[in-house]
């Protein structure tokens, strides 16, 4: 059943990573890692900076792999870092690469203390025809959490139901 699982995610700094990999380890499926072609800078400053320039001008960055279809997957996590309040764009790239009409989309963020801000309107705005479930969102202090705050969401959602036979 969890051949029609996929965990996407973009992480800059490993928090978003920490909860792509508990999903994983709860549902099983496809861990995909959204790595943009050119890396952002080490440097926090510089990402910052680079990031507020990208996401002012709706830049999507070229991604390093793509997966060849997403056909088979009917319930897609995508994780986020916030950045400036949204998602970081190598997510966006990703959502706007695949078609994710009639898919089950479960967001899943982490943030430095702005919590969701617009991470789910652009998820949306990214995804028109998918069922976007309410998301996780965890505060970067977290994510040593990140099993039981996964568990509690997946338990809440449902998930069993959207992921069938
Ligand atoms: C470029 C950049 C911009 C950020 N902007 C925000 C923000 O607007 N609001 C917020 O709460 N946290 C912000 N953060 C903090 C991250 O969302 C937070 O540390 C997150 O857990 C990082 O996830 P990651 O380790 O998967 O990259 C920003 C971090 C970076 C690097």
């Amino acid at each position: 059943m969890t051949r029609s699982v996929l965990i996407a995610y973009y992480s800059w700094s490993g928090n978003t990573r920490r909860l792509a990999e508990a999903i994983y380890r709860l549902t099983g499926g496809t861990l995909f890692e959204i790595v943009p072609a050119t890396p952002y800078p080490a440097d926090y400053d510089e990402t910052v900076r680079q990031a507020r320039e990208e996401i002012r001008r709706g830049y999507k960055p070229q991604l390093k792999s793509r997966l060849e279809t997403i056909e088979p997957f009917k319930v897609v996590f995508v994780g986020s870092p916030n950045w400036w309040g949204t998602i970081a764009p190598p997510v966006a790239s990703f959502l706007s690469m695949y078609d994710f009409a009639g898919k089950v989309v479960a967001p899943f963020f982490s943030h430095g203390g702005g919590g969701l801000q617009r991470m789910l309107t652009a998820v949306k705005q990214l995804c028109p025809r998918s069922t976007v479930l309410d998301p996780l969102v965890v505060y970067e202090g977290d994510v040593d959490r990140a099993e039981e705050l996964v568990g509690a969401w997946l338990k809440r959602l449902g998930i069993e139901r959207y992921l069938g036979p």
